[in-house]
């Protein structure tokens, strides 16, 4: 059976390390932060952790139960076939973000590398705070904008994409409003895109186009993927993401 362009956009993630910009450095940088500001972490629900290059580095750096959310089975399935040692610590849910059944006032830390964005980064705001303790942290990354103005052609690609896409202050502010303090927030570095997440992608990408088994539909998955990588390519110093590091007070 012929695969779908959307079916072949899955197939191409799930072979891929990750499925958004990061690596451990900048997970390791956010948790570190974390651990400045709270003396113990219980619990972390890791929202759209995908197959999970970031839930790695939170099962290894904390002694934390990890409930690690995806809407995509398959991602789960890697992550947790990955992570067999931790037993229980690591537990897996295949919910939507939107509608979490996550016990309220039960985490410590909400963690969410590249995927607030599914749900709109102030709503996914107001609606993961519920599930924190009290003084408990949202860790998240969010596509912003470097400078106060950009190329035409940058602002339409991302009001396509993403409309929310804002300026690190706007981005603080925008969390604030939430009733979330801002404690700390940082740019990702160039590498998190290009050598951790588009280098492997072009690879998988290689592979799919030489593959004996043809999939007609994959000149379409390839072509929307590599529009991102140009666009990317051509304008990296005007967007990145950001992490940042929330309180509730
Ligand atoms: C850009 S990926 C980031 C994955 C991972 N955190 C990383 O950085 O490698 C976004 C993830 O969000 C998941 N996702 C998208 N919409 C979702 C939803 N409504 N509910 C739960 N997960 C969702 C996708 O399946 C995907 O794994």
């Amino acid at each position: 059976m012929i695969a779908s362009a959307e079916e072949l956009f899955y197939r191409v993630f799930e072979s891929m390390p990750r499925q958004g910009p990061g690596s451990v450095e900048t997970t390791q940088k956010a948790l570190d932060i974390i651990k400045k500001n709270r003396d113990y972490i219980d619990v972390i629900a890791d929202i759209g952790c995908g197959s999970g290059g970031q839930t790695d580095v939170l099962l290894e750096q904390t002694n934390a139960q990890i409930i690690a959310i995806d809407n995509h089975q398959p991602f789960l399935d890697q992550l947790k076939g990955r992570n067999k040692a931790y037993g229980s610590r690591l537990y897996t849910l295949c919910e939507d973000m939107a509608n979490l059944s996550v016990a309220p006032a039960s985490c410590d830390v909400i963690w969410s590398e590249g995927a607030i964005y599914n749900i709109g980064f102030k709503h996914g705001l107001r609606s993961w705070q519920s599930f924190l303790k009290p003084g408990g942290f949202i860790a998240a990354s969010e596509v912003v904008y470097l400078s106060d103005s950009q190329p035409e052609e940058l602002r339409q690609f991302w009001e396509n994409e993403y409309a929310e896409i804002d300026t690190i202050p706007n981005k603080i502010k925008a969390a604030e409003e939430t009733g979330l303090r801002v404690i700390d927030a940082f740019v990702q570095p160039q590498s998190d895109w290009l050598e951790h997440f588009y280098e492997p992608m072009k690879k998988v990408l290689q592979s799919f186009r030489e593959s004996p088994v043809k999939e007609p539909n994959i000149a379409v998955t390839a072509a929307l993927l590599e529009e991102e990588i140009k666009i990317y390519e051509q304008y990296s110093d005007q967007f990145s993401y950001a992490f940042l590091i929330m309180k509730k007070v």
